[in-house]
């Protein structure tokens, strides 16, 4: 007995400090026991991480967990305009809704497509009046919406027909090069003319009161910011390239696309990896997919790039500076905590969760993807609970690369939520399943979790109880408990 208790020793021993041979291979990883793990950079490349790593301190020390960059993404705000108003529209009446894509001028440069508003203005105008004419219709049932230069071009269609549509709603008018234009909207375009101004400056004033009798009949106006006249264009949109908003620095918020009336949406990578990592690209795309955000990127390759043991150990502080830029975002340039909603991978899902405690639970979601597990079974800086009003974890490499145990209010169990996840060929890949089925969920949120009785049944997907959707970026979610699910080996899954 004495002698095959010794042997199970050595056996266990030799098993937590073997080296795993195969890149990428876990399976002979024991959680709490093994010494090395196979873990994925920012690129998805598996590396050989040693859990006994020393702790590099000076790095510790010199970063501090500061000097992360904050990247922000919003969506194309012409032509994303169309779904979002199209669909309020049909929302609430059954209409004719027409989208007018006049891309062919609209694209050319400034002076040229506002030089062509007149014409596009007067086309449309014709053609309401021959639709009206041709298919009948009522005129006190028209109409018009345009957005910048396209609140001009609705003023030029609701003058050419004779100022007939009941109603003209110009969306922020564009403003360079319509100081003392003739073709602006005015007053005359339609029976009841309303501006919604959100980016007027003093520059652009005629836009508020230069010409005598424009927008007289507006009923309110909302301005949030001063535009910058040489970036008016570019403002509208930049869904591909980062903006860089720095801690403290105001006039980075100012000088970028950032609105605060828009939802937040924060996202962090995980070990090893920086804003470029494929993660933040395939997240960013899907929320600004489906609705008009800002997309901050958190981009911590300081200290990520580090070894995972120093990296471990820098999460609080990351996550605490990520905390402190958020309430000095919402601070500084306004905005409500009911819209705000972080994501993390990894090490960055124990990053959001320090981050939402930090600005005192207020973010309204958190959203773990399967949050790492090395070194993170008795943290006490782990995602949980407390991280936000409604903290939901999504486990797919649970034991191995993730955590398996519950840490949100909500956790789902994805094919039972450990490796092998259907069409992975290892842990690496079954771990970066978690961002790949979030980005997938927030297009099209098709993932039905059923309620688990307990974690067994989790990870035996043998979960039959009530439903609850798996990620989404809908920020009124809410729900608790354990849910499993199945999904597909490949995108969309
Ligand atoms: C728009 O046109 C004005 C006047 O021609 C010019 O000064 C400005 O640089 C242009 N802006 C852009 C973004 O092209
Ligand atoms: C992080 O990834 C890079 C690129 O794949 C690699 O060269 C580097 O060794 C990795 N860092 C650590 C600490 O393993």
């Amino acid at each position: 007995m004495k002698l095959l208790l010794a042997l199970a020793a050595l056996v266990a021993l030799s098993a937590g400090s073997a080296i795993p041979l195969v890149p990428g291979d876990n399976s002979d990883y024991v959680e709490g026991e093994s010494r090395y793990i196979w873990m994925p950079d920012g690129d998805g490349v598996p590396h050989l991480v040693d859990l006994q790593e020393p702790v590099d301190e000076a790095l510790l020390n010199s970063r501090n967990g500061a000097n992360n960059q904050y990247w922000l993404f919003t969506s194309n705000g012409n032509s994303g305009i169309n779904p979002l108003i199209t669909s309020a529209f049909l929302a609430v009446v059954d209409a004719n809704v027409i989208v007018v894509d006049w891309r062919a001028l609209a694209n050319s440069n400034n002076a040229t497509a506002t030089n062509g508003v007149p014409g596009v203005g007067q086309f449309l105008g014709n053609f309401l009046v021959r639709l009206i004419n041709t298919a009948g219709g009522n005129w006190n049932n028209v109409h018009l919406v345009g957005f910048s230069l396209g609140a001009h071009i609705v003023g030029s269609a609701g003058r050419t027909a004779g100022g007939r549509p009941v109603r003209v709603t110009g969306l922020d008018p564009a403003c360079p090069l319509w100081s003392g234009n003739g073709n602006a909207l005015n007053a005359n375009a339609g029976v009841y003319v309303e501006c919604i101004h959100t980016d007027g400056e003093t520059v652009c004033s005629v836009c508020l009161r230069g010409t005598p009798g424009l927008f007289k009949d507006y009923s309110f106006v909302i301005i949030l910011y001063r535009c910058d006249i040489k970036h008016f264009y570019n403002k509208l949109s930049n869904p591909n390239n980062p903006q860089v908003i720095v801690n403290g620095n105001a006039n980075t918020i100012w000088n970028s696309n950032y609105v605060a009336s828009r939802p937040l949406k924060i996202i962090v990578h995980g070990w090893n990896g920086s804003g470029n990592s494929g993660l933040n690209n395939a997240i960013t795309s899907a929320f600004l997919a489906v609705q008009d955000a800002n997309v901050i990127v958190v981009d911590w390759r300081a200290l990520a790039g580090s070894n995972y043991v120093t990296a471990v150990n820098g999460v609080p502080s990351v996550g605490q500076f990520l905390g402190n830029f958020i309430v000095w975002l919402r601070n500084t340039a306004g905005g409500v905590w009911t819209n705000v909603h972080l994501v993390g991978f990894s090490l960055g899902a124990h990053i959001v969760g320090v981050a939402g405690r930090t600005a005192g639970g207020r973010p309204v979601r958190v959203t773990g993807l399967d949050p790492a597990g090395p070194l993170w079974q008795t943290n006490s800086n782990a995602i949980n609970r407390n991280s936000g009003v409604y903290v939901e974890c999504i486990h797919t490499d649970g034991g191995l690369l993730g955590i398996f145990n519950p840490c949100g209010d909500a956790d789902f169990y994805p094919n039972g939520g450990r490796n092998v996840q259907p069409g992975c060929g290892d842990s690496s890949c079954s771990h970066e399943r978690a961002h790949d089925l979030f980005a997938s969920s927030v297009r099209t949120n098709h993932f039905v979790g059923r309620l688990c009785g307990n974690l067994n049944q989790a990870q035996n997907n043998q979960c039959s109880g009530s439903t609850l959707n798996m990620g989404n970026g809908i920020v009124t979610k809410r729900g608790s408990g354990l849910y499993g699910l199945t999904t597909g080996g490949w995108w969309p899954y």
